[in-house]
């Protein structure tokens, strides 16, 4: 059984064994920034892969994208973000620390249920209620709090070196616009028809008032996003259809099913664009609330192409209205959107509509933690400690490590020459210091599934052992069949 119970737990593992150092160390470090080291890259990347793989390569109906980080300011004031995308803080009169007003908590109870990311900003107001019991989680002082106040979450930067003409932009809080606003380029460049999905993983970021938990809630982090257009009507059969695939492949690459489960939002809950949602979450074996959010699949209707047709239309009205962009709110709902240009044909039905959309949206840190943490496990051997990560080959950041018995008799050589062969297919380690049964629990504590050693027995009828991490047994197997034995175990 894993033995992590605490938060400090996974964060000295992830610092001893290279997975995750906190940003800008040797100065002190910068608040709920992380750097990936060494093994942690890899596992990151292979989190990466295996969503790529299951949501676009392994399906005839998703094409990907990888749009930019700035967009154009008429993204945001489309999407909603730039108006509505905010949390509701007060601000403690006695500590002046500004708290979500989500995370405070009663008085009485021991802990309130914190599972929102963000709500919609008019149903958070007519939710907060009165802030008289709730307890500062900063200094504990009751009921002490300044009246509710949006805080808007996206980060500004300025765009050209001109004073005069720079302008200020925003980086992205989610990767999914960058979709929307290329529905169109996709449709007419390629052969897809509707159901099809658009896909892309990349950073975004967020000002989140509270971060926490590691990785867990940062102010820059990296999804992927899957955004699937499909007929309005179909669209319940779709999100069920998500739901499943989404929540089978954590399942697939190892997550333990006692440890995963579905949770549906309350209508108070939901984002200003989505008709339904469910989140993926994870028992993490520490913090408050323990089933935490990996993963949201939205219902987001037709809501983002509808007003992003607004959006071209206030474009297209400022270049009549002599450019007074600022004094411009978003166009009128114009009645015919249905056939405007985000609309689709479909050729068979012979019918014009805009699409809806089902969102899988997953947290690329928050699963790499949660890969780590349940693949975390400690067990007796002969008396001794064994600590491992029992990852799923497919995440594992090294797939085998290639040891000689011995630093002599010829063995290193044939040792570096499997090496170099098998690293061209997949991450490979070379280690030829110390005793061998500390090499082993090295690479058991890495979690790389596969040791193979070259002893004396190797030089005389080239046969190598090939050292399961999780069962430890060892086989032997001949250096002519090593490659070809490990691509159908490691199914790569
Ligand atoms: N496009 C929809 C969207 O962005 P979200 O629920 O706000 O929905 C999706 O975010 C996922 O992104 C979350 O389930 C979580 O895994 C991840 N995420 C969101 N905010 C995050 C943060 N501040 N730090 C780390 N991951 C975050």
């Amino acid at each position: 059984m894993a033995k992590i119970t605490k938060l400090d737990d996974i964060v000295s593992l992830c610092k001893r064994r290279g997975f995750i150092f906190q940003s800008s160390e040797i100065y002190g470090g910068l608040a709920s920034c992380y750097d990936y080291g060494p093994l942690g890259v890899e596992l990151k990347n292979n989190v990466k892969k295996a969503w790529w793989k299951a949501v676009v390569q392994m399906r005839d109906d998703v094409v990907g994208v990888d749009c930019s980080i700035l967009m154009h300011p008429l993204v945001w004031k489309a999407s909603g973000h730039a108006d509505k995308f905010a949390d509701l803080i007060a601000e403690c009169k006695k500590c002046n620390v500004r708290t979500r007003v989500d995370h405070l908590k009663e008085k009485v109870a021991e802990q309130a249920e914190e599972h929102t990311e963000h709500i919609a900003i008019d149903a958070a107001m007519a939710g907060t209620g009165n802030l008289g019991k709730k307890v500062c989680p900063n200094c504990g002082a009751v009921g002490q709090f300044t009246e509710p106040m949006p805080f808007k979450l996206m980060f500004e930067t300025q765009m050209g070196a001109n004073v005069d003409d720079s302008m200020t932009m925003q980086l992205r809080p989610e990767t999914a616009q960058g979709i929307f606003v290329n529905f169109r380029n996709v449709l007419d460049t390629t052969r897809v028809k509707i159901p099809f999905g658009i896909a892309q993983i990349g950073k975004s970021f967020r000002n989140e008032v509270t971060t926490k938990a590691f990785i867990f809630r940062t102010r820059e982090f990296e999804q992927a996003e899957l955004e699937f257009f499909c007929e309005p009507g179909t669209d319940e059969k779709w999100y069920e259809h998500w739901k499943e695939q989404r929540f089978n492949w954590y399942l697939n690459l190892g997550i333990k099913k006692e440890n995963l489960r579905f949770r549906e939002h309350e209508a108070n809950e939901l984002a200003h664009y989505a008709k339904g949602c469910v989140d993926v979450e994870y028992k993490f074996p520490f913090g408050s609330g323990d089933w935490q959010e990996l993963e949201g699949i939205a219902n987001r209707t037709d809501y983002d192409l509808r007003q992003h047709q607004r959006g071209m239309r206030t474009l297209n009205k400022w270049f009549e209205n002599d450019r007074k962009l600022a004094n411009i709110g978003l166009a009128d709902e114009a009645e015919d959107y249905q056939s405007g240009p985000l609309s689709y044909f479909d050729e068979e039905k012979k019918r014009r509509y805009i699409p809806y959309v089902i969102e899988p949206s997953a947290g690329m840190d928050r699963s790499t933690m949660a890969f780590l943490v349940d693949a975390y496990d400690e067990e007796e051997v002969r008396g001794e400690q064994r600590n491992l990560l029992r990852f799923h080959p497919a995440i594992a950041p090294i797939k085998a490590a290639i040891f000689p018995l011995v630093k002599k008799d010829g063995m290193p050589e044939v040792a570096r020459k499997i090496y170099d062969d098998l690293k061209r297919y997949f991450n490979c380690f070379y280690d030829e210091k110390g005793a061998v049964g500390r090499r082993y629990r090295r690479q058991d504590e890495a979690g790389t599934p596969f040791c193979i050693t070259v002893d004396g027995q190797t030089l005389q009828d080239q046969t190598v052992t090939i050292r399961e991490r999780d069962s430890m047994e060892q086989i032997r197997v001949s250096t002519d069949q090593l490659r070809n034995h490990l691509r159908e175990k490691l199914d790569m």
